[in-house]
Formats: structure tokens, sequence, C-alpha cells
């Protein structure tokens, strides 16, 4: 079946947080945007129609474009923009993939307010999930709203050097809620259940920098999936979700009947205190049926902003559900790699104002991956030069595969002159057409200790292990699970550790691996996977439809 979508990007004219109207940019004048969905094996088809002041392009994230590699969406990597008044055609397969996935635009800071839900069910249907079929379903979009136009902020940062400042609130739905200062009750979630029945939580981590708790209070949830990949029912009374990541979550509305919050709190392991509880939560209310409207909503305990225990409990006791015909852990490994990612210093680009102020090349903030400080090409995407085969001037295919020195990756080394300064560069990994690759994740701490949530494009990987400290082999070797370990399109790097991920090379490509924190991905903490073709037509990057936009 063919699943179809018109998405017009223009202006929204909305009122947060009790500031006067401002203009953001959203797809069919909805924030969040509208929910895709549609079963195993349908084919999507959205029309992208840009009616916004802004380039646009838009990521239909976790899902693996196998054959549809112009349909990824990140700028300059697989397209160049949707300019304009200018329009496109994403047209993928939903092959092997069930659960919860989302796209977002992924071109400057927009995807702030241009992001949605992309649901995936079974063939059969709800009834057909391996677990219970809920009475019903719900999605939960979370993210961050700013009292300002996001596109700016994007372009002040990239000018000046400097990360675009905190969000204003955290958002459940597009709504912030009843604790920033400003009761309305039109900002605040509402969602309706019955006494004694089972939700289906799809829990979607939209914010652009921040991971997030998830609670309801006096309610718990068994978690059974994540990155739309079925999970060992697992029990908790707190979701833990990274930028790009999503949880699905059984929930049974079995209190008493009433009014609770629902909160999404920040998960920020770099402040050893965050800002009060009512000027960083987003509320929303489950709302029992019977209920009584005035009565007072009961509150969920909030884990500290810095509670790295409960965050690494939750993402590292996940497991997959194993089932017949589902891919498993590769047992060989072709490719092995150790990746240092973190922050830094670089060299400013001509463009940005330093260079220009002082007419001398200042070292900036910056981020990077093996000491590779990413930029997007400008004339051509990386998919069109790879397919082309005209890579000079593009990309280089020189990313390494150690970092240049070892050092204590736990250490406060900004005085190391060459690990903290990142040359800006677009370097890219090539792979072999089928090739299994382990890549070893080392979080450093240059300038901050953070939990990067590493996102790779057009795969899914098995995460085999994680920890504290410096990654040693001997020690984690036997750790690693084989049997069944979760598998992810984002994994959230445990801060001030690593963590261990594999996966196999069957999509011929070029595929972005990125932190998915917003304001680290501009400042080059990313890499590109260059997946060659395989023997067949089928197994080759096909030839660009007619309408992918030109630079
Ligand atoms: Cu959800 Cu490259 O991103």
């Amino acid at each position: 079946a063919a699943v179809e979508h018109t998405f017009n990007v223009g202006n929204l004219s909305i009122s947060q947080l009790c500031q006067p109207a401002r203009i953001i940019t959203a797809v069919n004048g909805q924030l969040p945007g509208p929910t895709i969905e549609a079963c195993e094996g349908d084919t999507v088809v959205v029309h992208l129609v840009n009616e916004s002041p802004y380039n646009m392009t838009i990521h239909w994230h976790g899902i693996f474009q196998r054959g549809t590699p112009w349909a990824d969406g990140p700028a300059m990597v697989t397209q160049c923009p949707v300019k304009p008044g200018a329009t496109y055609t994403y047209r993928f397969n939903a092959t092997d993939q069930e659960g919860t996935l989302w796209w977002h635009a992924h071109i400057s800071l927009l995807r702030a307010t241009v992001y949605g839900a992309l649901v995936l069910r079974p063939r059969g249907g709800a009834g057909a999930y391996p677990f219970p079929k809920p009475h019903g379903e719900e999605t939960v979009l979370l993210g961050e709203w700013w009292n300002a136009n996001v596109h700016d902020l994007d372009d002040m940062a990239f000018l000046t050097g400097n990360p675009p400042r905190n969000a204003d609130a955290y958002t459940i739905n597009g709504k912030s809620g009843d604790f920033y200062n400003c009761s309305n009750a039109n900002e605040t979630y509402r969602f309706q259940v019955r006494r004694n029945e089972t939700y289906l939580l799809r829990i979607i981590n939209a914010a652009l920098n921040t991971p997030m708790f998830f609670k309801v209070a006096n309610h718990s949830f068994t978690v059974v999936g994540a990155d739309a990949a079925y999970t060992t029912p697992y029990e908790t009374d707190v979701v833990v979700v990274a930028p790009g990541q999503t949880v699905d979550a059984l929930m049974v509305a079995g209190a008493a009947v009433g009014r609770y919050y629902m909160a999404a709190s920040p998960y920020d392991s770099a402040i050893p205190v965050g800002p009060p509880f009512s000027m960083s939560t987003a509320t929303a209310i489950v709302e029992y049926a019977g209920s009584a409207a005035e009565a007072p909503p009961q509150l969920p305990s909030r884990p500290e902003y810095n509670d790295t225990d409960t965050a690494f409990r939750f993402l590292s006791n996940l497991t997959a559900l194993v089932l017949p015909g589902k891919p498993t852990v590769p047992l060989s490994v072709d490719t092995r790699m150790f990746v240092t990612v973190g922050l830094g210093n670089s060299d400013c680009l001509p463009k940005q104002l330093l260079c220009n102020t002082t007419g001398t090349r200042m070292p900036i903030f910056s981020a990077s991956m093996n000491n590779a400080s990413f930029v997007l090409p400008e004339s051509v995407s990386m998919l069109q030069a790879h397919y082309a085969n005209a890579s000079a001037g593009v990309y280089t295919r020189d990313f390494p595969d150690r970092p240049p020195v070892i050092f204590d990756y736990t250490a406060d080394a900004s005085d190391n002159a060459t690990l903290k300064y990142t040359p800006k560069s677009t370097k890219v990994k090539t792979l072999r057409y089928n090739e299994t690759v382990e890549m070893v994740l080392q979080n450093t701490r240059l300038i901050a200790k953070e939990s990067h949530p590493m996102h790779l494009h057009g795969f899914n990987f098995f995460v085999l292990a994680q920890g504290f400290g410096n990654y040693n082999e001997a020690a984690a070797k036997p750790q690693f699970n084989l049997v069944n370990p979760q598998e992810r399109n984002t994994v959230a790097v445990p801060t001030g550790g690593w963590a261990v991920i594999r996966f196999l090379a069957n999509n011929p490509g070029m595929w972005f691996m990125h932190c998915h924190f917003d304001a680290h991905l501009d400042l080059g903490l990313a890499m590109v996977f260059e997946v060659q073709d395989g023997p067949t037509a089928e197994t080759s990057v096909p030839p660009p439809p007619l309408d992918l936009p030109q630079c």
C-alpha cells in the first residue's frame, strides 16, 4: 500500500509562554507537524512544498532508505536544499521496520519547529504487536521552544562560533505546560484515558539539545520498543530518551480516577545544579474519564538534572526482543574503528565574524570525531558527488580509524594542543558493500563531559556494551552482549564513557553519522560513511530522481 502526504512548509503564527504571537516555520500549520502512519512494507510518499522563506529538507529519522538514498534528507549530504517556492517528493519504503520513528527538518536549526511522528505498525495492524494489543495509542513528542527565530539563532551561532543559547522551554506535543510562570490552559496538552485500560505511549525526543527524563505521576511503564526495534519488556517508572531516540512504552491507567501530570525534564551531566522545576519541566495532563476537571493534578517526583545513574540504568538495561526472521548481531568484524567524540577548538571559517573582524585565524569553539571537525560541502551534495564519481573538492576518503593520539579521555586535557585543535574537513570512511563494522565511541571531556547521542543514518546498529571511563578492550569484551543486544539508530554514549556498536553495511549510499545535539552537529561533531555499491543494480545507488533539487 502507499501512504501519501503533502507537507506545505510555511509560516505559522503562534503564541507560546504568554508571549505575543510569533511567526514560526511549520508543516501544514501544525506544531508538532502531522503524524505519518503506515504499516511495515508500505511505500511512503511525501510531497514537500516549500512555502517558507528558508531552504528546507526533511529527514525520515531511522528509516533505512534501502534503495532510496536520495530520500534521506540531510542537507548537502544526500541532497541540495529545497529552495523557497520549490518542491521535492520523498519516496521510500517502510520495509523491515516497525515501531516509532519521526521526521524532522535537517537544515539549520529548523527542526525546532519542523518535526512530527512516523508510526509504523505491523502489516497485521495493532493486533500483530508482539505484546497484548493496547486499548489506545498516544504519540508524546518532547521538544524545545525558543522565544526567537531559530533560523536567526543558527546564523548567529555560525557567525560567532558560539553555540545557540538554551531553549526558553521544553514542550510535550508542542506545549510547555503549567509551570512556566504563565498559566494558560491552551499551553497544556491533555491525554484522556479510561481506568484500567492500557495505552501505548510513543515517546519521541525531538528536542534540539537535551536528553529528557519522562515520568507520569502514580504510573509506571513497560518498555516494549526503542528506535523502532522491539525490546524485551522492561519495567520502569522513568523513561530516558536522548535527542533522536524513541521509546515505546505501555502504561496501564491503573491509578484512582483523577488527573496526573506527565513531566519531561532535562538530563544534563555537565551541569552540577540545574534550573528549578518551574523553569525546566514540561508537563501535560493524563485525565481519567470521570475525573473532576478542577481536581488538583498529582505531580511526579523529578530525577535530578545530573542523575547519570538513572539515565545509565535505563539506557544500558534494554535488550532486544529476539524474533524469528529479524537481523541478529554480526559475529565477525571486518572493520574496527575507535572514534573519539567531543568538543574542542578549530580555525574559524572565512565567513565567520572572528575571521572578518580580526583578519587573523582565531581559534573558535568546535566539535569533532577523531579530531576531524566536519563541515558540509557547499556546491553539490556528497551523494551527488559520490554517484558521479566526482569527490574531488567535495570530500576526502581519509576519516581516521583511530584518534591521532591516545590520551586519558576522562581528563580535562584542554592544555593538549593537538587534541584541542580539531581542523575543519569533510572526511568520509569508505566501506565495501556488506562489510561489518565495529565502532567504539569514546566520549572525551576536553571542554566538557557530556552524553553525546550519536545517530547513524541508513542503518540500525547493535549496542554491544557501554560503560564509563576510558575504553579498555580486554575488560569490555567479556561484557559484550552478542545474544540480544538492543538495536538502535541513536546511542547516548555515557557521559565520560564509551559505547560499542556493530552494524552491517548493506546499504549503498552516503550516510551521515553525527551527534543529535544540533548545537554539536553545527560545530562539526559528525562524519559520513560512504558505502560502495554491491554486485547488482538492486544493491547499487540508483540514478537521482528527476526532481532532485540542485544547489
Ligand atoms: Cu534525526 Cu541526521 O538526524
